[in-house]
């Protein structure tokens, strides 16, 4: 049951979330909330082709369009030398086009009028002459000799990206030439898209009077954005704020800088007055960063009796018109290499290739620690191909497998050192509470009789909380996390942090963090994100990334903050510091419980009777770089049904087992879980952006490309074991995106083993119902 905020010793607690009374009652402020006086309003004109050189655009109609007070083309920008806008992949993206397009809905030409629709019906009027050129949509086709180059604007006259390679390509070769057994499997991870509720926009104030320059953004990572803004307009940074408001979803989508940012920056700085832009539906789905599109090559070298020896793969990652992934500049496949997962492989060799395609740009870390979903996907697949060829029981080949708990700290064939774990226990536990033997006996009886049950396993291993900065880092910038946190004299604390949650729920949980370090209430505790005036420095949040590293440091900042309390509460009980002693809610003194503070008595004895050599005040400030990542994992099972006439499953039952070390919030965590696995079955069975040979977006909204609904959505049972983080100061590690990297697995495996008596051995996904019931056709099953 959930707590009220008043609840003291809140760590570990089902507090009821601080910021919900404010969203279910309409009272959030999102970006298209933001009225300013005298604001205007700005629409793209996006390209129709894929590929297409631009002969001339002409404006003149809709400069004279009712309303209309400015247009901006590329050419425009390209005088002010932003016609083009680095990336965060180290690429650079066109913001309006000049000489050509690269992707359908490109961003082409702008208008600002006075409203929405003023400025809608001004961009019909923009004339554009192209001249149609050759489309290149399949990653494969691109990298072939006669393929047309893309990016013209490169010195490689090629559409391949980059090559990156981690593990030992020798060791592992030479596994493979003895291995007794070697399966081989390909795997589509498809094009799939975030898909917020609330799509990106922005609204531009730059104030000609103060030379300030305010921008509300959809941002995941504010501070990034405003040192990207910089960079990117050369504008003065101490002059920009860029302030979050409440955000309706990120998953990563809003972690970039987008085209439609920059042109509204240009055109306030232009114009003066504040400019807004919200994209539509198919604006975020057509244009804004997609995620996945990996096509992967996983092979396993094994023993006859199930000892998984080498892993090697070998992946093509579309990329699309331009590399724009938000992944550290060390990693430009991300933490793709995690692809080991929780078994101990001696030895593994993982490569990728980066290529151009007519495509939108990306691909982010959608709810993902920067390409770990792939992998995850990719290896629990291959397992469940590799317990097939062996005839083994998937459990009981990944029981053989898992790295031991007593290898922790472990070093992975890759690299990683995996902070802690216990995956047997994990495991155990959700194979005796999904029943699996009494599942497996009943799946036989249905085998016999002519039914397709299946029960699917996916025992992932996830990596998230980037930095260490020594490793990682966004643009150059180093990935570290940041607290600041004043506490008033009535003992009331703000606390304002560098991430910015998008849902999650950090008011509540960073609160109670805080309460339970300074001995308060999660009511005493305001938490305050989004305001790079206000908030220090922060990499943003993404990634599973903001417990490990902001959550460490709010309590290492509270933690100052006690340091410098237990000086002053000293001098208040008129004792040695040495002879303090804190129990978590008063100071009191050694041998005399009785004799005690609050935090309370200390702050107001901050501000008003400070001991000589203290500073007044009790404030603090910390930035955590983390000394490691950290390794949260799972273990989640689903049942499924399939109907037989018409292909389509029925998820029966699904259970997610999580270790994310020492939790927070459960009911907080709770909710993330059901979010994620969510997501995840959308992504296994409904969820594609697929492309025709134009280059034509063909799930470009909510019609084509599917969002669950409650109806939808299959019923989650969950429930965790507690392996805590070693290097964290609270033993957490992240959850968010735990159900979004391991359930992918989990229902393509269940699908796969329902149909194993007739010997399938892999569909891609999503798995939608033509595809089950096309395979029942060929085998006579269904008419
Ligand atoms: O970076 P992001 O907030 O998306 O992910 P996270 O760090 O995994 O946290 C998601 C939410 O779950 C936050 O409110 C966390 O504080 C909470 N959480 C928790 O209560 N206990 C944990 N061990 C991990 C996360």
């Amino acid at each position: 049951m959930a707590l009220p905020q008043t609840e003291l010793r809140p760590m570990g607690k089902p507090i009821l979330r601080k910021e919900d009374p404010r969203l279910i009652r309409g009272k959030g402020r999102f970006v298209d909330d933001i009225l300013l006086p005298n604001m205007l309003h700005l629409c793209i004109l996006r390209s129709p082709y894929a590929h297409a050189r631009i002969r001339r655009i002409d404006t003149s109609k809709a400069e004279a369009a009712p309303g209309v007070k400015l247009v901006l083309t590329g050419e425009d920008l390209a005088k002010m030398n932003l016609a083009w806008m680095p990336t965060l992949a180290g690429d650079v993206q066109m913001v309006l086009a000049t000489d050509k397009v690269l992707f359908q809905y490109q961003e082409v030409a702008a208008v600002v009028a006075e409203t929405r629709a003023q400025a809608e019906d001004a961009i019909q009027l923009i004339e554009v002459d192209y001249e149609p050129l050759p489309v290149v949509v399949d990653p494969f086709k691109a990298l072939e000799p006669d393929a047309p180059i893309l990016r013209e604007d490169k010195e490689k006259k090629s559409n391949h990206i980059w090559h990156w390679e981690a593990g030992d390509r020798e060791e592992t070769d030479a596994i493979f030439r003895e291995a007794p057994v070697v399966v081989k499997q390909n795997v589509r991870f498809q094009r799939v898209h975030p898909s917020p509720l609330e799509p990106c926009g922005c609204v531009a104030d730059y104030n000609p009077a103060t030379g300030k320059l305010v921008v509300y953004v959809t941002s995941q990572a504010p501070h990034v954005h405003r040192t990207a803004i910089a960079l990117t307009t050369g504008f003065p940074e101490h002059m920009i704020q860029v302030i979050s408001p409440d955000v309706g979803g990120g998953f990563g989508n809003k972690v970039p800088l987008y085209p439609g940012y920059v042109v509204a920056i240009v055109a306030s700085l232009k114009l003066g007055v504040p400019v807004k832009w919200i994209e539509t539906r198919t604006e975020n789905i057509a244009s804004t960063h997609f995620a996945r599109d990996y096509h992967m090559t996983a092979e396993i070298a094994a023993t006859e009796d199930g000892k998984m020896l080498a892993l090697r793969v070998k992946t093509i990652a579309d990329h699309g018109a331009f590399d724009a992934t938000a992944n550290p500049t060390k990693y430009p496949a991300g933490l793709y290499s995690i692809v080991t997962g929780s078994y101990d492989f001696k030895a593994a060799f993982v490569e990728v290739d980066g290529v151009h395609t007519n495509k939108p740009p990306g691909g982010v870390a959608y709810r993902c620690s920067f390409r770990v979903t792939e992998a995850s996907y990719l290896i629990e697949r291959v397992v469940d191909v590799l317990a097939r060829r062996l005839k083994m029981d998937p459990a009981e080949l990944r029981l053989r497998n898992f790295i031991r708990k007593e290898q922790f700290p472990y070093r992975s064939p890759t690299g990683w050192v995996y902070d802690s774990g216990d995956y047997e226990k994990t495991f155990k536990l959700a194979l005796e509470r999904i029943g699996y033997e009494e599942l497996r006996k009943e799946q036989k009886e249905k085998w016999a009789r002519g039914e397709f049950m299946g029960i699917g396993i996916s025992t992932f291993t996830e990596i998230v909380g980037a930095g260490p900065a020594h490793s990682f880092d966004i643009l150059g910038i180093k990935m570290f996390d940041s607290a600041e946190i004043r506490v008033h004299p009535t003992g009331k604390v703000i606390a304002r942090l560098g991430v910015r949650h998008q849902g999650q729920g950090h008011e509540t949980t960073f609160a109670q963090i805080i309460a339970e370090e300074l001995g308060l209430s999660v009511d005493d505790v305001v938490v305050e994100e989004g305001d790079t005036d206000t908030a220090p420095y922060g990499l943003g949040t993404y990634a599973s990334r903001s417990t490990p590293t902001a959550g460490a440091a709010a309590a290492l900042c509270a933690r100052r903050i006690r340091d410098k309390a237990r000086k002053i509460a000293a001098h208040l009980l008129e004792v040695n510091e040495d002879d303090v002693v804190w129990d978590g809610a008063a100071f009191s003194v050694k041998g005399l419980p009785g004799r005690s503070v609050t935090m309370k008595d200390v702050a107001f004895a901050a501000y008003t009777n400070v001991p000589d050599g203290i500073e007044p005040g009790l404030e603090a400030s910390y930035y955590y770089n983390p000394p490691n990542l950290t390794f949260p994992y799972g273990a989640y099972i689903a049942v499924v049904d399939i109907d037989k006439g018409t292909g389509a499953v029925k998820v029966r039952r699904f259970l997610a087992v999580d270790d994310c070390g020492n939790v927070i919030n459960p009911m907080i965590v709770e909710g993330q879980v059901h979010g994620g696995l969510t997501e995840g079955f959308a992504i296994a069975f409904m969820q594609d952006i697929p492309y025709d040979a134009d280059g034509n977006c063909l799930a470009p909204n909510w019609m084509d490309y599917l969002v669950p609904t409650a109806w939808d959505t299959p019923r989650w049972e969950t429930d965790r074991t507690v392996t805590p983080s070693p290097h964290h100061p609270l033993g957490a590690k992240g959850v968010g995106e735990s159900p979004n990297v391991g359930s992918p697995a989990a229902f393509v495996n269940a699908v796969l083993d329902a149909l194993s008596p007739l010997g399938v051995e892999h569909i891609d996904m999503p798995i939608y119902p033509w595809k089950v019931w096309k395979i029942l056709r060929e085998h006579g099953i269904t008419e």
